[in-house]
C-alpha cells in the first residue's frame, strides 16, 4: 500500500484505508469494554463517488466548490483505477481494497461457470449474494467490529453480503435525487450517539451518464460538470448545517475516467469470427469472450491479429500488472479496445444506438482503459478536515 506513496500515485483505495485505520483501532478498544467512552469521539468517514468524473473536469469550468475543498484538504495528484475501469469492479475495489480478480466483481456483465449463472448490472441478478461474497465490503467489516454504516445507493450496498446489509441503506433507485440521498446520509450521521453511523457511502450516477451520451469533449458537458460542482456545494453546506463538517472526514472520488469515441473508430467482430463460436459476455472497451466448447484456439486465432486497434489476450496472458487473471469469472479471452475505439459485433448491436445517425457528430463515449495512461489515470480524490 505504501508503495503508491513512494511512486507518488495513490489510488482512492489508499485514502479510504488510511482514513479507516483509526476507525478500526478504536473498535479494537471497544472490544475491551471502552465503547461508551469512545462512541462520541469515533472518527467518521463519508466516501462519495461521482461516477465517471474525469480528472480534468474541474479545470474546464468554474468549479468553486471542488477548488475550495481541495484548498481546505488534500488532492491526490495521481490515481490509478483498478482494471477493468468499469463502474461495478471499481466501486467494489473502493470498499474492499482489492483488485477485481480478488473481490470477484470482475465486470459489469459476468458469467460464472461454477454457478452457471450470468450477472448483469441491468438486472436483478445483482441481488444474488453469491456474486459479492468473494470479498467483504467495508460496511460489513465495520459492523462486525461494532461500528455502524449507512449507504446511499453505492453499488452492492443494497445486497445482502455475508448475511448483512449496511445498518442504514437505500434500495437502489436511479430516480432518487442527489439531494435526497444527501439528506438521508446526514440524518444517519446525526442520529443520537448509539444510532449514528460512523461510515457512510454516497453514490451519484453523473457525470458518467451524460458523458456516455454526449462525449467528454462535448461542450454540453460543461453544464453537467458545473451541476456536479453545485451538488458538491450542496453536500458541504448540508454537512455544515448539521454541524458535521468538522467531524466527518470526507473523500470525494470517482471510479474511472472517460475517453472520446468516434463513429469512424468501430471494430466489428462479426468481420473476423462467427458468433456461433462464442458468447459475448461483457462489452467494450474491454470485451469478455466465452468461446463455445473446444473453440478457444479457433476464436483466439481468428481475433489475435485481426485488427490493430484491439488487443486480444488469452486469460493467462493478460499483463500481470493489471491483476486481472485469477478468477473463474474472467473470461478465457478478453479484448481491449485501443483508446478511442469501440468494439461491437456489428453496427446494429445495441451498444451502437448512439451512432444510429452517423450524420450526427460523434455522441458516444466509454470508459478508458488503464493502458491509456493520460486519460485513464483520471479520478480525483481529496480529503477534508
Ligand atoms: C447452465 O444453465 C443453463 C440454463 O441457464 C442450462 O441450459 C445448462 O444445462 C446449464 N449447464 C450446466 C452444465 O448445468
Ligand atoms: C424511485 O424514486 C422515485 C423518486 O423518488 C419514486 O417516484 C419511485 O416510486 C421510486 N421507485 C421505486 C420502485 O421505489
Ligand atoms: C447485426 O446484429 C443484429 C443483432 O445484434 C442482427 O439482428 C443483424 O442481423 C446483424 N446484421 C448483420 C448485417 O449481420
Amino acid at each position: 500500500m505504501l508503495r503508491c506513496l513512494l511512486r507518488g500515485g495513490c489510488g482512492p483505495l489508499f485514502w479510504v484505508w488510511v482514513l479507516l485505520l483509526p476507525l478500526a483501532s478504536l473498535h479494537r478498544l471497544n472490544q475491551h469494554g471502552r465503547r461508551e467512552h469512545n462512541v462520541k469521539d469515533r472518527p467518521k468517514l463519508l466516501l462519495v463517488s461521482f461516477d465517471g468524473f474525469r480528472w480534468d473536469y474541474i479545470y474546464r469550468v468554474p468549479a468553486p466548490n471542488f477548488l475550495k475543498l481541495i484548498e481546505e484538504g488534500v488532492k491526490v495528484e495521481h490515481v490509478e483505477n483498478a482494471y477493468i475501469t468499469k463502474t461495478l469492479p471499481n466501486h467494489y475495489s473502493l470498499v474492499t481494497g482489492l483488485y477485481a480478480e480478488s473481490h470477484g466483481i470482475v465486470a459489469n456483465e459476468m458469467y460464472d461457470p461454477v454457478l452457471n449463472r450470468s450477472f448483469s448490472m441491468e438486472t436483478d441478478s445483482i441481488y444474488d449474494s453469491r456474486w459479492w461474497e468473494q470479498a467483504v465490503p467495508l460496511w460489513v467489516t465495520i459492523q462486525k467490529a461494532g461500528g455502524r454504516s449507512g449507504a446511499a445507493m453505492w453499488p452492492g450496498s443494497d445486497v445482502r453480503i455475508h448475511g448483512m446489509y449496511p445498518n442504514k441503506y437505500l434500495q437502489y433507485n436511479a430516480s432518487v435525487s442527489f439531494e435526497s440521498r444527501v439528506e438521508q446520509i446526514i440524518k444517519w450521521f446525526s442520529a443520537p450517539e448509539e444510532e449514528a453511523v460512523d461510515f457512510g457511502v454516497l453514490y451519484w450516477e453523473e457525470p458518467d451518464e451524460s458523458g456516455h451520451k454526449l462525449g467528454p469533449q462535448s461542450t454540453q458537458m460543461d453544464k453537467v460538470i458545473y451541476g456536479i460542482d453545485e451538488k458538491l456545494g450542496f453536500l458541504i453546506n448540508e454537512l455544515k448545517k448539521a454541524r458535521l463538517y468538522e467531524k466527518v472526514n470526507l473523500i470525494v472520488t470517482s471510479d474511472h475516467g472517460m475517453a472520446q469515441l468516434s463513429p469512424d473508430k468501430i471494430i466489428e467482430l462479426d468481420q473476423y469470427v462467427s458468433r456461433d463460436l462464442y458468447t459475448w459476455v461483457d462489452k467494450s472497451p474491454v470485451v469478455g469472450i466465452l468461446p463455445k466448447d473446444a473453440k478457444l484456439e479457433e476464436v483466439y486465432d481468428k481475433l489475435v491479429d485481426a485488427n490493430q486497434n484491439m488487443l486480444v489476450y488469452k486469460k493467462e496472458n493478460i499483463p500481470q500488472h493489471f491483476h486481472y487473471q485469477h478468477n473463474i469469472r474472467i473470461m478465457p479471452i478478453i479484448i481491449e479496445a485501443r483508446e478511442g475505439w469501440t468494439i461491437v459485433q456489428n453496427r446494429s448491436s445495441p451498444f451502437m444506438c448512439a451512432y444510429s445517425n452517423l450524420l450526427h457528430v460523434c455522441v458516444c463515449v466509454c470508459v478508458s482503459v488503464c493502458v491509456c495512461v493520460l486519460l485513464s489515470l483520471p479520478t480525483i480524490a481529496f480529503i477534508s478536515s
